[in-house]
């Protein structure tokens, strides 16, 4: 992979940079941004850090969208984070306008990129997205199961003590209050958290990975996170410029799967070289199912509202 192009320089697009160029995952990555000197500035902070992480990717920053010129990939991280207390949908009036400019930029400017949209909520934004640019699927998917399994996978190393190495998970659905988690498939190095985590524990680890963005925010108080999301996003970007065929859960436009079209969701996807190679139509038990038709139901409410 040659380029990855980064729109939006705050922290989750600062961090997405800084990982995929201390792992080389690309020749060049290039910030943009808006604010006068801030992705510039970024750059640079990046770039003085290449002698301790032995790195040669080049990293720039510009205000100016042409930028994202024959950007293989190009992550949208831009919009409006929400502050504590709201939820990612009450972020949706102000973020749709900034996304709908931007992915203008990313027609006229990287028409055959891939998106990875980042910026929430993101079911909606990755949904209008894909409206937008007309483009197949395959170019245009959104991050977020990664982050939640994640959260998910360190709740359970911190109930069980094993290495959280060992412990796969899968969280589906909106990126909301309304996620699912999905216990029944989270393992430690294949065998089943039920054998060591009490049912009723099980529970209160798949609600804390439901108010796991709001937890942090509530800590942190001025800011999102940002050090797992952009970690979750430089994770994507790997597994498409590396064609690793990676199964990670992300947001996709589903055509039939799960009984559901028309719809952008978080479902297991298989990774590649083209975007979005495959989604795996999961068979779900009946409260799994009900559980993620009530998340697409939540993230229909919130594409009715898209002008
Ligand atoms: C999160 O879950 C901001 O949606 C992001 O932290």
């Amino acid at each position: 992979m040659q380029k990855v192009a980064i729109v939006g320089a705050g922290r989750v697009g600062e961090t997405t940079a800084q990982i995929l160029a201390e792992q080389e995952v690309c020749q060049e990555v290039t910030l943009i941004d808006v604010r006068e000197d801030a992705p510039q500035g970024v750059a640079l902070d990046i770039a003085q850090a290449a002698p301790f992480f032995n790195f040669d990717t080049r990293i720039s920053g510009s205000n100016n969208p042409a930028a994202m010129a024959n950007a293989d990939i190009v992550v949208i991280t831009a919009g409006v984070a929400r502050k504590p207390g709201m939820s990612r949908s009450d972020v949706l009036d102000v973020n749709i306008q900034v996304i709908d400019s931007i992915v203008e930029d990313v027609m006229r400017y990287a028409p055959d990129a891939i998106i990875i949209m980042v910026t929430n909520p993101v079911d909606v934004l990755t949904y209008r997205a894909w409206k937008k640019t007309g483009w197949p699927r395959e170019r245009v998917i959104g991050q977020a199961g990664v982050l939640d399994a994640s959260r998910m996978a360190a709740f359970i190393a911190m109930e069980t003590g094993f290495s959280a190495l060992d412990i796969t998970t899968i969280v589906l659905g909106g990126h909301g209050d309304s996620m699912v988690p999905i216990p029944r498939f989270c393992t430690v190095n294949g065998v089943p958290i039920a054998q060591f985590i009490a049912p009723e524990r099980i529970e209160q680890i798949v609600q804390r990975t439901r108010d796991g963005g709001a937890e942090i925010l509530a800590l942190r108080k001025n800011s999102s996170a940002y050090d797992a999301p952009g970690a979750s996003v430089a994770a994507m970007v790997d597994a498409i410029s590396r064609g690793r065929n990676r199964l990670l859960p992300c947001v996709a436009i589903l055509e039939g799967e799960y009984g559901l079209q028309d719809i952008a969701m978080g479902v297991p996807c298989v990774l590649s070289h083209v975007g979005l190679a495959r989604i795996i139509d999961l068979d779900l038990n009946k409260a799994e199912m009900d559980a993620f038709n009530q998340s697409a139901d939540g993230v229909r409410t919130d594409i009715k509202k898209l002008p």
